[in-house]
């Protein structure tokens, strides 16, 4: 089951609030119990001990208990306390209620005052409810003779430590349900944002890419919580519309070479009663399967490589062998056209990266550029390291990009001009591919074009 976070809240400070005035009752009432009493035998003392003064001459010369009691008698009128005076032995003299006259008293307060000691404590008699006890000693000299025992009917003090503990214990409760009652507001407060982040991120779930919810303006980190949600949203919102672009664009694609190879099987028959040669067939069948192949294994690494930093194997490699890898793979091409390709450095360059894939960037840039670039043209391949990042660049004197194309080049499947591709037969997923493996590497990658003089693709790789 879940707790909502307001009634949790609140139980919190209910419980703390319980443990708070249970600590402070506790020792408030031990202080009131503790002074109310302190005071009542005090009076009690002194009471007992001007009696104990007066009464040890009587003690001392043989028990006078018919004096002893008369002085028992006036002091209990006087006080309103019962007074006892007891000899040594603990046996009761005199009784100012008589009840206990002759008897021998063990009560420990008695037995204390005997030892030469004061003392007083309360206790409950079922007969009288809450009474204190004191006795303080008789002396004669260093020695003592008997004692004063005073009794003193307590009950109104119990009385009142109860009204006490009752007003604390209402105080505590009202005080606690208000603090409750405050947390499940401030609780419902404080999850409401929570809340429709809930219901927001279950309409996500749906497939509703996109939706945003309101409260971006808070200060805290609900508000922040709040904005991180909303982008995050926006963002799976595109990256679907990318995926299904791409998907539809794929599909679109591949629709086209599969549409010729089932146009070249169809004309099979017709070509067959031409002639018995089918050469020329077979070799335009080939090369669609070889486009077609080239597709799919493009395709295949886009979506290898796309966002994939675990498919990076990093190693130092040698940037100056790699470069000279890329001339020698374009070379054939380029000669064909007569176009001239050279490297502009020579000093080597050893850097961190995914070699194979690095590689295929450059490459996918310079086949492009021998692609592009009419006969005759020229060729540079650079690299070195600026602003301590490896930077790799191709430049070349072909028709260049025009500027407002050049953001969309890297898009998959775009192509500037459909027609000049399709002849040359590109898919316009070369430079998507090289961007996703730069990316991964954590660089940049520019261009600058000026048509006919220059156009230069440059790509930059920070150290991993
Ligand atoms: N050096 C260049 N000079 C002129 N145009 C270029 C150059 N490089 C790229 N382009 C333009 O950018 C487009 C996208 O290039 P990209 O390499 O992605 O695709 P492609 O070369 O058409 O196909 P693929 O590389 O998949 O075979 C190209 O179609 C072309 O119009
Ligand atoms: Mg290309």
């Amino acid at each position: 089951m879940r707790i909502r976070l307001g009634w949790k809240l609140g139980l919190t400070y209910l419980a703390l609030i319980a443990l708070a005035m249970t600590f402070f009752g506790y020792f408030t009432m031990r202080f009131f119990e503790q002074s109310f009493i302190d005071e009542r035998k005090s009076a009690l003392f002194t009471h007992a001990s001007i009696l104990a003064n007066n009464s040890a001459p009587f003690l001392r010369n043989g028990n006078d208990d018919a004096y002893l009691h008369s002085l028992a008698r006036d002091y209990g009128e006087r006080a309103g306390n019962r007074f006892l005076i007891l000899d040594r032995s603990a046996r009761v003299a005199a009784d100012s209620a008589k009840e206990f006259t002759g008897r021998v008293l063990e009560f420990t307060e008695i037995k204390e005052a005997l030892q030469g000691r004061s003392s007083g404590q309360p206790h409950y008699e079922p007969k009288y409810g809450w009474v204190l006890y004191a006795a303080v000693p008789v002396s004669s000299g260093k020695k003592v003779i008997g004692a004063v025992f005073v009794a003193d009917d307590i009950n109104s003090i119990s009385k009142r430590l109860s009204e006490i503990r009752n007003r604390l214990f209402w105080f505590s409760l009202v005080s606690g349900i208000i603090a409750f009652i405050i947390s499940l507001f401030f609780g419902r407060f404080l999850t409401k944002p929570v809340s429709s982040l809930i219901s927001a991120a279950r309409q996500i779930e749906k497939g509703d890419y996109g939706f945003q919810v309101e409260g971006t303006g808070r200060n805290d980190e609900i508000g922040e919580l709040t904005r991180v949600f909303n982008e995050m949203s926006s963002k799976i919102k595109l990256e679907d519309n990318v995926r299904k672009q791409f998907v539809a664009d794929a599909s679109h694609e591949l629709k086209t070479p599969v549409a010729s190879l089932k146009a070249l099987l169809d004309s099979w028959p017709a070509y067959r009663k031409k002639s018995d040669d089918a050469s020329e067939l077979i070799d335009d069948l080939k090369h669609e399967t070889d486009r077609l192949s080239r597709l799919i294994e493009d395709l295949l690494v886009l979506s290898r490589v796309e966002n994939n930093k675990n498919y990076l194997k990093l190693e130092e490699v040698s940037v100056g062998e790699m470069i000279a890898a890329v001339k020698k793979s374009i070379i054939p091409l380029a000669e064909k056209k007569g176009l001239v390709v050279d490297i502009s450095t020579s000093d080597d360059i050893y850097w961190v990266l995914d070699g194979e894939k690095i590689f295929r960037a450059i490459l996918n840039i310079a086949e492009n550029a021998v692609k592009y670039s009419p006969p005759s043209g020229h060729i540079l391949l650079g690299y070195g390291i600026e602003q301590g990042k490896l930077f790799i660049s191709v430049t070349d004197t072909g028709p260049g990009i025009p500027e407002d194309e050049i953001p969309r080049i890297f898009d998959r499947f775009y192509r500037v001009d459909k027609a000049r591709s399709r002849v040359t037969g590109g898919w316009g997923l070369g430079l998507a591919i090289t961007k996703e493996i730069v990316e991964l590497h954590g660089g940049t990658i520019s261009v600058e074009s000026k048509p006919m003089i220059k156009t230069v693709f440059k790509l930059e790789i920070p150290k991993i």
